[in-house]
């Protein structure tokens, strides 16, 4: 194998760290065409940067991002900051030559997101954005019967992410509660990558858009004894309509943070006349597939640990949160090395765009209480 592709973060906070964790243990992949190491990391908080320090192939710890682009040691930068920081600084990773995993939302609003688009086009940088729940096995076998196999004429479609997390009014604002810092999208930015994924890659793209929005605390502590203003969306439904075969197709995305009863819950439902699909990650083992016959049955398939990449793990056992995040993240590399082959790929800077459309017209939805066409 060659050198390592040697990769800085900017941002080690909940997401820096998970991807110190997956480039950790790439030994795990079996025979990936691409050997990885984290060996830079840069926040502006001390705890956080000090974390990495028990990471022996992290060489540079620094507050500055400028420092770490300047390093020759990093080929690619993953950037995991609060949206509002996006665009400077995918745009000076971009004006450093250094190809870009972006995080989701790409960008706080539509118009940074082209911004961006545009900036990754003319650098000739690779970039992709951030979104692994689709390189879960059972979301890579919806995928593709959703691709290779006949449901018949596609009724519905309802893809999502509900959590739980701001269900409890004493939790502590932080930066995804705000508009300045989250964007006017609030949640759509937050969960929105995850819902539209796996549709888009299909190729449905909503044509016309209703959207329901929920503000539910305006306010929450601080964490300094004082209340801090919550001003973003907290819940988003977006009523859908995409066209399939000629014929338009209802399709919902639901995103919410207070989903009463779920941790982190993604999940995708294609119904036609003739068969579905069904998966959640609360079963993360089953996928569910409806065949038209005699009886309505639902049949389960226990899944067992079958990622795009295959790893050292038995094929018995189950994945979850921190195996998806490192087969999304040998995706990434695969196809960067120009070795996916025909296998699922990272959101493309112009699927992000296309996110950012349909969030800016949802946004336009909810103001005038109409469909907004896309
Ligand atoms: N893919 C996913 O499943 C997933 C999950 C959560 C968050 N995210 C996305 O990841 C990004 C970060 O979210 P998070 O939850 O990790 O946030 P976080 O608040 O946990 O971490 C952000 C880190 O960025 C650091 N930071 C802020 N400004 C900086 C700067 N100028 N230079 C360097 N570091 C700086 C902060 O000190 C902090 O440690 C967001 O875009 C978010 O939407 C993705």
């Amino acid at each position: 194998m060659s050198a390592p592709v040697r990769i800085g973060v900017i941002g080690g906070g909940l997401m820096g760290r998970e991807v110190a964790s997956a480039l950790a243990r790439w030994f795990a992949l079996q025979n990936h065409p691409v050997d990885a190491q984290l060996t830079a990391v840069c926040d502006v908080g001390e705890a956080p940067r000090e974390w990495f320090r028990r990471i022996p192939s992290v060489r540079l710890l620094t507050a500055d991002h400028r420092e770490l682009l300047a390093s020759p040691e990093v080929d690619v930068v993953y950037v995991a900051v609060p949206h509002h920081l996006h665009e400077a600084l995918y745009l000076d990773v971009l004006a450093a030559g250094k190809d870009l995993f972006a995080e989701k939302p790409f960008g706080i609003d539509l118009q940074a997101a082209l911004r961006i688009e545009a900036a990754a086009r003319e650098s000739g940088c690779f970039v992709r954005c951030s979104s692994e729940f689709p390189f879960l096995p059972g979301p890579q076998r919806a995928y593709q019967l959703a691709r290779g196999v006949s449901f018949g004429k596609i009724l519905q479609i309802v893809s999502g992410f509900h959590h739980s997390s701001d269900l409890d009014p004493s939790k502590p604002a932080n930066w995804k509660r705000q508009v300045k810092s989250c964007g006017a999208i609030g949640v759509m930015g937050d969960l929105g990558m995850h819902a539209v994924h796996v549709p888009f890659r299909l190729g449905w793209y909503p044509k016309r858009v209703y959207s329901q929005l929920q503000s539910i605390y305006p306010e929450r502590p601080d964490g300094k004894g004082g209340m801090a203003v919550c001003d973003t969306w907290d819940n988003a439904m977006l009523h859908t309509e995409v066209e399939i075969e000629g014929r338009e197709v209802p399709m919902r995305l639901e995103m919410k943070r207070l989903a009463p009863g779920e941790t982190n819950s993604w999940f995708l439902e294609i119904l036609g006349t003739d068969g579905g699909v069904r998966y959640s990650t609360k079963e993360p083992k089953s996928l569910w597939t409806f065949v038209r016959g005699g009886d309505q049955l639902w049949q389960r398939t226990d899944l067992g640990f079958h990622g795009p990449f295959p790893t050292i793990t038995g094929g018995i056992f189950e994945p979850g949160f921190p195996d998806c995040f490192q087969q999304m993240w040998a995706a990434f590399l695969a196809e960067r090395a120009g070795a996916l082959g025909d296998r699922f790929a990272c959101v493309t800077p112009a699927e992000a765009v296309a996110s950012h459309r349909l969030f800016d017209a949802a946004l336009r939805s909810h103001e005038s209480r109409s469909a907004v066409t896309l």
